[in-house]
């Protein structure tokens, strides 16, 4: 080859890089509540998991179905080839499919799983999730183990459980969290549910008020809820009623939405948070699609994340550091 030739090839061998980068691979990473530190943890690993495997990932906030919807179409339009997505509704699982189906875009659920018009699970969508009943057990015995700690009597404990059953994951925790405490003992007559209307902490706050003035005996409150700022609303409740920190035991679930409170001057009756894997909930769940987009390797339809640490004043700093958050 003379010189001239080799150093067309060599320039030819550059734009095509050059070319390359600029057809990067797009995905995109839908959740429906921006504002959670949980779903900001998923999207910084989501990126992470871009920067190693070499993707671009286009985060999009979709607080309800219209702005999923556009979403999708916005997605389409700009080059991508898929998208997870933490559904504002998991009634909305049929049309975010129909849609991504007719712009050729393939879709893993993460967190939430869409439910079809019959309200039944939509199984044939990857998806990646908690393992909800366990996380919920988990809580209930955590709840358990610290009452006894502080010696309460259980005759002037009640428990406020937070429930937010259209959502299975959410129906799942609580479930599990109510039969691990009775499991322990705990009598089911002292177990009082109120469903939340929004899960945010001013709906579990609301929620919370309603069922507080109902028990004026109750000394003592164990707070139960699917995620950290359903627990928080409800302590947040027990507080305005005039509840002291000694008095109340709240245990969250997320870990990463509970960072604030638990670095708080003095203790709350918020006592801790199951941290599970925020990280890992959005590196893998990206991975798996791009592996599905780059190398036509479908994901596993159902994937659990099962670790949870639980974080308290004490070791939160910690904890969250060797996750990296
Ligand atoms: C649901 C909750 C979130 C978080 C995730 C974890 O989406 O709304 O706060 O707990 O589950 O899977």
């Amino acid at each position: 080859m003379n010189k001239m030739v080799k150093i067309l090839a060599l320039s030819c061998a550059m734009f095509a890089s050059v070319g390359s980068a600029y057809a990067a691979e797009k995905l995109g990473y839908l959740v429906k509540q921006p504002e959670e530190p949980w779903f900001q943890t998923e999207w910084a690993f989501a990126e992470k998991a871009g920067k190693d495997m070499g993707f671009e990932v286009i985060k999009i906030a979709v607080p309800d179905g219209e702005k999923t919807l556009n979403a999708i179409d916005t997605l389409a339009a700009g080059g991508a080839k898929g998208f997870v997505i933490c559904t504002p509704d998991p009634k909305l699982g049929p049309a975010i499919m129909a849609k991504a189906n007719s712009l050729g875009l393939k879709v893993v659920t993460v967190d939430d799983q869409f439910v079809n018009a019959k309200g039944a699970p939509m199984t044939d969508v990857p998806l990646l999730m908690m393992a909800a009943t366990k996380m919920g057990e988990r809580q209930g015995q955590e709840l358990y183990k610290e009452m006894k700690k502080r010696n309460w009597n259980v005759k002037d404990t009640g428990v406020l459980a937070i429930t937010a059953n259209e959502l299975d994951t959410a129906r799942r925790r609580t479930d599990g969290s109510m039969s691990a405490l009775k499991a322990a003992g705990f009598p089911a007559g002292q177990i009082y549910t109120v469903p939340t209307k929004t899960n945010d902490i001013p709906g579990a706050l609301d929620a919370a008020n309603s069922m507080l003035v109902q028990h004026p005996n109750v000394k003592n409150w164990l707070v139960i809820g699917m995620n950290d700022n359903t627990v928080l609303g409800g302590v947040r409740a027990t507080e305005g009623q005039g509840f002291k920190a000694a008095n109340v035991i709240g245990v969250g679930i997320n870990g990463v939405d509970a960072k604030n409170e638990l670095s708080k001057s003095s203790a709350t009756g918020f006592y801790g948070s199951l941290l599970p894997a925020p990280d890992v909930h959005g590196y893998q769940s990206i991975k798996m699609l791009h592996e599905w987009v780059a190398n036509n390797k479908a994901p596993a339809k159902f994937t659990e994340v099962t670790d949870a640490v639980l974080i308290t004043r004490d070791n939160y700093k910690d904890e969250l550091k060797k996750k990296g958050l």
